[in-house]
């Protein structure tokens, strides 16, 4: 059963509530492949460079779709991602930004940047190796303001010329697709909802550019609950269904969260309250997957990736242990505590997304221990 339909039942037999929650937690717990008590600071330490294909099963996968994301800034991520590229189904550089820009003929455009990270070799060398692999660079609305993303929404001579230079850009360049981050950065710059309706217009209208250049194009959305499970309305299961009928397939940010004390990166049961809220047409939908982890000291939450983790695991007093509310792993110290993804936390999260039926999107590849991409199927 479904933990949202347990916890469901459980105001019906609210007795019972606490058992069936511990029993349903035990129970995953119990299926696991690396179950917490075996991830120790030793075998940490001893195993993170040592790569597998333990979980690799290329006759039977059913169509899960494993994505990656390539960071310039998190290099080592380019390796790796050749190194496991049998094992990827899109791989996806974080190189490109479309900014708004002021044409010299008075008419605005869009102005894509960050060309030069275009590493043809690395490509190459990825579908060498796979052929069947889909190179989807992300293209990021990057600092537009209230007015430039207004223009944008009204101006369908603009939005046209715009979306035509994006999808011929991708389409000259024989990338397989895109992933575009759009739908919160347009959230952020018109700090309004009442636009949903016509960003997923201008969503569609993209779209219909990109498919007809034979691309494909994943949107990514922001997490629909706050850390206290409420919708947020940001995206509704309406907006959802809209844009999955939209694209090839679309990534919910299932990671970030912010709650009121230090408590994961991507908890548990908000990951799959997220999941399950927007529930549909799930092969088309990618659970975001966090490499990175946060650290939280001196009332600071910061973004953390494998050095710092390593570095105070090798601190002797630091301390390793399991957090069963967040089902992630934790190190503490005097001074902080950080959450990190473990080979158990991510196969929970991995064996989730099976049981739905969804495909992951991991934030970011270089940013993690090399081991996690064993868990890969
Ligand atoms: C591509 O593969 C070759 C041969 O293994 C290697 O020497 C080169 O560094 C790789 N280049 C990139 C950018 O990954």
């Amino acid at each position: 059963m479904l933990v949202a339909e347990r916890i469901k039942n459980c105001f019906i037999f609210l007795a019972f509530c606490a058992i069936l929650i511990k029993t349903e937690e035990s129970e995953i717990l119990e299926t696991l492949h690396f179950k917490p008590g075996l991830v120790t600071k030793s075998s940490i330490l001893k195993d993170h460079e040592t790569m597998d294909d333990k979980f690799y099963n290329p006759n039977d996968r059913d169509g899960i779709t494993q994505l990656a994301y390539i960071t310039p800034w998190n290099h080592k991520g380019y390796k790796l991602a050749v190194e496991t590229a049998h094992k990827l189904t899109h791989v996806s550089p974080v190189w490109f930004q479309v900014k708004f820009g002021y044409g010299k003929d008075k008419e605005n455009e869009c102005n894509i940047e960050g060309i030069h990270e275009i590493n043809r070799e690395w490509i190459s060398n990825l579908t060498e190796k796979n052929p069947k692999i889909k190179i989807v660079p992300r293209i990021l609305f990057d600092g537009w303001s209230f007015e430039d993303m207004q223009i944008l929404l009204e101006d369908t001579n603009f939005a046209r010329r715009c979306f035509n230079s994006i999808s011929n850009f991708y389409s000259r360049n024989q990338f397989n697709g895109a992933v575009v981050e759009f739908y919160m950065q347009a959230l952020i710059a018109l700090q309004s909802l009442q636009y949903k309706d016509l960003m997923i217009e201008i969503m569609q209208d993209l779209s219909k550019k990109f498919r007809k250049l034979k691309l494909s194009i994943v949107y990514t959305v922001p997490a629909p609950l706050d850390w206290n499970n409420k919708p947020n309305n940001l995206v509704t299961p309406t907006d959802y269904h809209k844009i999955l009928a939209a694209s090839d397939f679309v990534q919910i940010m299932t990671y970030d969260y912010h709650g009121n004390e230090p408590s994961g990166v991507a908890p548990y049961g908000w990951f799959e309250n997220c999941i399950f809220y927007l529930k549909d047409n799930t092969f088309k939908t990618l659970a975001g997957l966090n490499f990175y982890g946060y650290e939280f000291s001196g009332g600071k939450l910061n973004s953390i990736v494998s050095d710092r983790f390593l570095e105070v695991l090798r601190n002797k007093k630091s301390i390793l242990e399991f957090d069963k509310k967040s089902m992630e792993h934790r190190l503490r110290t005097e001074s902080s505590i950080i959450y990190f993804p473990s080979l158990s936390s991510l196969e929970l999260r991995i064996n989730m997304a099976h049981r739905y039926g969804v495909g992951i999107a991991i934030w970011d590849y270089g940013q993690g221990l090399n081991y996690f991409t064993n868990l890969l199927v």
